[in-house]
């Protein structure tokens, strides 16, 4: 496992940053509000120390080999736009019309399919996409197996669940830390920074389910491929 790179802090906050705001909203929907609010631009003031630091390169790196109909699964103020390799064809989707809104800003959105929906009931056809990607979004899911359960519906047989996250680590001060954390922001901003994701991913059916440390002992790649029909469970 490789190491270094984000400061724990940084972590905390990458979640409790999009903790409650925006969560009013269950229903899917196709329609990106006009108006982003305040909350994403924070978001973004706050994350860019972050990107500038690692975060960006990580994401370049990892996006960049994702190919075909890409899914981005709580795409927030639209990082991964124009990250990705240029024969993607990319949808991404938000619960957060104000996330959505100022993804729908930039400029790289142009050619990216934003709608407005909930991970956990993706109005999206069955195995429609090659890749599902998310990018600091499962530690904020209300519900992570019914999200995990969506994806493995929408990718095609063989195809690739992408996830840069953040999970508990080999650092056990860090990881009592988090816990702690977790205990008190979970029931209060339904946040988790101990949720063991790559096992969520296994439970949900995914096949060669990988983690691998990218950077302080908790963000982490972790991949897991939807078997084909011939293996599925
Ligand atoms: C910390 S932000 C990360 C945004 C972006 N992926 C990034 O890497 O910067 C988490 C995002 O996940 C979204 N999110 C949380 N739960 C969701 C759900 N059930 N369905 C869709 N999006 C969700 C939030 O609205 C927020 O925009």
């Amino acid at each position: 496992m490789a190491g270094g790179g984000l400061d724990a802090g940084g972590c905390w906050t990458v979640c409790f940053a999009s903790s409650g705001v925006g969560r009013w909203l269950s229903m899917s929907s196709r329609t990106a509000a006009p108006e982003p609010g305040w909350f994403p631009a924070a978001f973004d003031v706050f994350m860019a120390p972050l990107e500038r630091f690692r975060l960006r390169r990580i994401r370049s790196e990892i996006l960049g080999q994702l190919h075909g109909r890409v899914l981005d699964v709580g795409v927030g103020t639209g990082a991964n736009l124009g990250l990705y390799a240029p024969d993607a064809r990319v949808t991404a989707i938000d619960v957060d019309p104000g996330m959505l809104a100022r993804a729908a800003m930039r400029p790289e959105a142009a050619g990216v399919e934003l709608l407005r929906m909930d991970a956990e009931r993706l109005d999206l056809d069955d195995k429609s996409f090659d890749v599902v990607l998310s990018t600091l979004v499962f530690c904020g899911v209300s519900k992570p197996e019914r999200a995990l359960a969506e994806v493995y519906r929408v990718l095609v047989p063989g195809g690739k669940l992408v996830m840069i996250e953040h999970t508990l680590g080999p650092s056990k001060v860090l990881n009592a830390i988090l816990r702690g954390l977790s205990a008190w922001l979970g029931p209060r901003y339904g946040e988790y920074f101990d949720r063991p994701i790559a096992r969520l991913v296994d439970g949900a059916g995914f096949a060669s389910v990988s983690n691998r440390m990218l950077a302080l002992g908790t963000f982490q790649l972790i991949e897991g491929i939807r078997p084909l029909e011939s293996s599925a469970r």
